[in-house]
């Protein structure tokens, strides 16, 4: 049963477009030029993004006949967890620059297709608003948590702890980002979202944030904390709706008001709290021994990394180059899939990401090792065209693709994938 197909078939439509050429152009329409350049933008001059799209076209689908596909799943297990699809809804920071309440409405198009929503630490909700939306659509429904290791170890056991409260079935740590990377079409504009206040409340939820940032904010300008800390809440609560470069406008009254409790020291505070440069494999060993919730890192490239990794007893890899949005140049992600598949694919579980946009992507990641693979565009050009219910049908689209691909090349189930299922054109 292909709900999505079948629908098609009786002429309804889909409520975003079918192929992800014309999602990516209506989002683009509908998008602010700031939204639009953070959320579709790529590092540098966009040779990863360029990488991830020629890699899978190095790949290519040969279709077998005559194999009865009457009846087919794309069921999975995953830590544990039995999934309807192998998909996964990818960690997206600062998505109210596409919609308001993005992770709630995010939440709500996961739990509806019943696959898990990795929920990001820059999210534009507390994690337990997010959480609670998910169970009011359907009790339960999977849900992980996405670590930015902080520079202070008492947010990063704070997160871990809520996230283990509010029923994560996993927490991906992303190593990828201990710097943001040179994003050209933000700084063009810029605007950066952390200097706009967005994606910021998994911390501004956080208690031990506010102790952290008062304390530092007291180093800094030797401010009295209450001063600064009360400060700094009306800076990042206002500074989420004012529109343009709040920095650019010295006339503002925004700025007389802020101007006492220097507002670039609270935004550069935040920077120096939210992720740890000189993270290393002995904060992942300490990680291990902190938690039993399945530890998975997200952004390993090379398959040393890898090996390491699973050594090290973590439960799974993604692999990502963030979507092309971290190091130009980098390898794509299916190149990397390929070397990491070998590498550990017996060993463990291997997520992939970046530049899979439909079914046929997503049957080629699987064929080439992983075991399941996270959306990240996608969901967020389908949540700025219509909310909820858009993110939940951008993804719905790409996972009917995969069941008519997978059925159409003489596939029952997802476990069945292997190589044999594409020709190497590399
Ligand atoms: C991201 N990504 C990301 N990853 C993460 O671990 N934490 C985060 O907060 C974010 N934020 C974020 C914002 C936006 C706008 C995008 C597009 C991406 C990366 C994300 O999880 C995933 O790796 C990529 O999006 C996958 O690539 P595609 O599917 O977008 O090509």
């Amino acid at each position: 049963q292909n709900d999505v197909y079948t629908a098609g078939i009786h002429g309804r439509k889909p409520t975003v477009p079918a192929d992800f050429a014309e999602l990516e152009r209506r989002a683009r329409a509908k998008l602010d030029r700031r939204g639009w350049a953070y959320i579709a933008g790529g590092a540098g001059e966009g040779r990863t993004m360029a990488a991830n799209r020629a890699a899978l076209d190095r790949w290519a689908i040969v279709p077998r006949v005559l194999r009865d596909v009457s009846r087919r799943s794309l069921e999975i297990e995953l830590f544990g967890q039995k999934l309807p699809a192998p998909v996964l809804f990818a960690p997206v920071g600062a998505g109210a620059l596409a919609y308001p309440d993005a992770d709630v409405h995010i939440g709500r198009a996961a739990a509806e297709l019943g696959v898990p929503y990795i929920f990001s630490n820059q999210g534009c909700a507390p994690m337990e608003d997010v959480a609670a939306a998910m169970d009011a659509t359907s009790p339960g429904a999977p849900r992980w948590f996405q670590l930015y290791w902080s520079t202070d170890d008492r947010l990063v056991e704070s997160l871990i702890t809520r996230a283990e409260k509010m029923g994560a079935a996993a927490l991906a740590v992303t190593l990828d980002t201990t710097m943001l990377g040179w994003r050209p079409q933000d700084l063009n504009l810029g605007s950066l979202p952390f200097a706009r206040g967005e994606g910021i409340d998994q911390y501004t939820s956080d208690p031990s944030f506010w102790e952290i940032v008062g304390e530092r904010l007291r180093e800094a300008t030797g401010e009295k904390p209450e001063i600064s800390l009360g400060a700094i809440r009306t800076l990042f609560s206002i500074a989420r709706n004012v529109p343009g470069d709040l920095w650019k406008n010295p006339q503002s009254s925004l700025m007389k008001r802020l101007a006492a409790p220097e507002p670039r020291a609270a935004v550069q505070t935040f920077l120096d709290i939210y992720s740890r440069p000189s993270l290393n494999w002995d904060d992942i060993a300490s990680l291990r021994e902190r938690t039993s919730l399945p530890i998975v890192l997200k952004g390993v490239l090379h398959p040393d990394d890898a090996r390491q990794a699973v050594d090290l007893g973590v439960d799974g890899i993604v692999v990502s180059n963030h979507g092309g949005r971290q190091v130009d140049g980098s390898i794509s992600s299916t190149d990397a899939l390929v070397d990491i598949a070998d590498a550990v694919g017996d060993r463990t579980t291997i997520l992939a990401d970046s530049g899979f946009y439909t079914g046929a992507d997503v049957f080629k990641a699987l064929a080439l090792g992983a075991d399941a693979v996270c959306i990240g565009r996608p969901h967020m050009y389908g949540l700025a065209l219509n909310g909820a219910d858009g993110a939940r049908d951008a993804v719905a689209n790409i996972i009917a693709e995969l069941d008519l691909t997978l059925g159409l090349t003489g596939h029952t189930d997802v476990a069945g994938l292997d190589r044999s299922a594409l020709k190497d054109l590399r």
